[in-house]
């Protein structure tokens, strides 16, 4: 059987090819401990962190002393809030992801802190004078992310930041979604904790980093050798490091144009499913949104009836990969306030770099023939 359409880009990325060879070299040719500083082996590998920190730093103007590698945006975030000096009061979107929701949850149970929610309206927009309001009373996190992992909005985290800035409150923003897709300026936005997920933006599973701000400590999670200024205790996982340098790079060099084929193909294939099926509706923000990002809502067809009949043609999802397991409806759609038929009826879609024009045109077929069949049964 051919291998089905893959559109669920958000749930992860396939790993770009050319960093094929960056990953070869660190496992095969220099593949010491870069903690190793009486030989050369251990120098080579700690240059090429030099490396991947500074190709990182240069895509979201950070400084390389500001990075830490983690096993992805989970740890990173949990690094974040996990790390704070106690008791906590932290300020979020209730359009975060389960990572920092269940996370800063985690902390209120253990007695450790209190959350206040912002408020979001029907398109997932955050209402910015209440934000402010709510930062005016003080808090010691603050936390929205870059975009959203399901409904693609794009967050003006400048603004934000400048707020969070104004009342002298730690901003940590998740940008998973977002780096590599969009320009962030960690230096100049006042960020102060960024995540990054490299499975997110063409680079393997398994490494991630947490930007600090110069000045701003955290108690580790992890305690060992005293890696990584003693925040994050363990061997470096080098050729995960090297991958997502390269494919910070890659992403510097190629964003841009990347974003805007993308968006095309995106616009292209929302504009035939609109003209085939005239019920369909488009969540979120649909004027600030990830390139690849098209999540629709069909009213009176559930979405398990799409997901049946196009699994073995179409990868596409009810929501994000890390909360479809549990078949609970999705937390985004439910903060939004989509009627339940449309959070029934949810499908996100989720484009990049290496869907063809052809996957498109094949795609809208298989789609508007299933919802077709569905529709005529329902
Ligand atoms: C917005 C967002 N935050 C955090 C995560 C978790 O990332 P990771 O898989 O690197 O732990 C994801 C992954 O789906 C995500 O989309």
């Amino acid at each position: 059987m051919p291998n089905p359409i893959y559109l669920d880009y958000h749930s992860t990325t396939p790993v770009d090819r050319r960093l094929i060879d960056v990953i070869y070299d660190s496992m095969i040719d220099n593949f010491g401990n870069p903690s190793s500083i009486d030989h050369l082996w251990g120098d080579r590998t700690l240059n090429l962190i030099k490396k991947a920190k500074q190709q990182i730093a240069n895509l979201i103007n950070c400084q390389a002393q500001e990075i830490i590698f983690t096993s992805g945006a989970t740890e990173s975030i949990n690094t974040v809030i996990q790390g704070l000096t106690p008791p906590n009061h932290f300020i979020i979107s209730p359009l975060e992801h389960k990572a920092v929701i269940d996370t800063c949850q985690a902390m209120v149970k253990r007695g450790l802190g209190k959350i206040r929610w912002l408020k979001v309206d029907k398109k997932g927009r955050i209402d910015l004078e209440y934000l402010e309001k709510m930062c005016l009373q003080g808090a010691s996190l603050l936390c929205v992310m870059a975009a959203n992992n399901e409904i693609g909005n794009i967050y003006p985290i400048q603004e934000i930041g400048k707020i969070a800035q104004t009342y002298n409150i730690p901003f940590l923003c998740d940008g998973s979604q977002a780096v590599g897709k969009i320009p962030l300026n960690f230096e100049d936005w006042g960020i102060t904790f960024l995540t990054i997920s490299g499975h997110k933006l063409y680079a393997p599973k398994g490494i991630g980093a947490l930007i600090i701000k110069k000045g701003f400590t955290l108690q580790p999670l992890i305690y060992g050798g005293g890696h990584q200024n003693g925040l994050r205790s363990g061997t470096l996982n080098v050729s995960g490091i090297v991958a997502l340098g390269e494919a910070c790079y890659l992403r510097q060099l190629e964003m841009v144009e990347d974003e805007k084929a993308i968006a095309l193909k995106r616009n292209h294939l929302q504009s035939i499913l609109q003209a085939q099926i005239p019920s369909l509706i488009v969540n979120g923000d649909i004027d600030n949104r990830l390139a690849g990002n098209l999540h629709i809502s069909i009213p009176d067809v559930p979405n398990s009836a799409i997901i049946a009949r196009v699994r073995d043609k179409l990868a596409i999802s009810t929501g994000s990969a890390c909360t479809t397991e549990t078949l609970a409806p999705s937390h985004v759609l439910r903060a939004i306030n989509l009627e339940d038929e449309l959070i029934e009826g949810a499908l996100r879609i989720g484009i990049g770099k290496f869907t063809t024009h052809e996957e498109i045109e094949k795609s809208a077929d298989i789609l508007i023939n299933i919802i077709n069949q569905v529709l005529s049964i329902y």
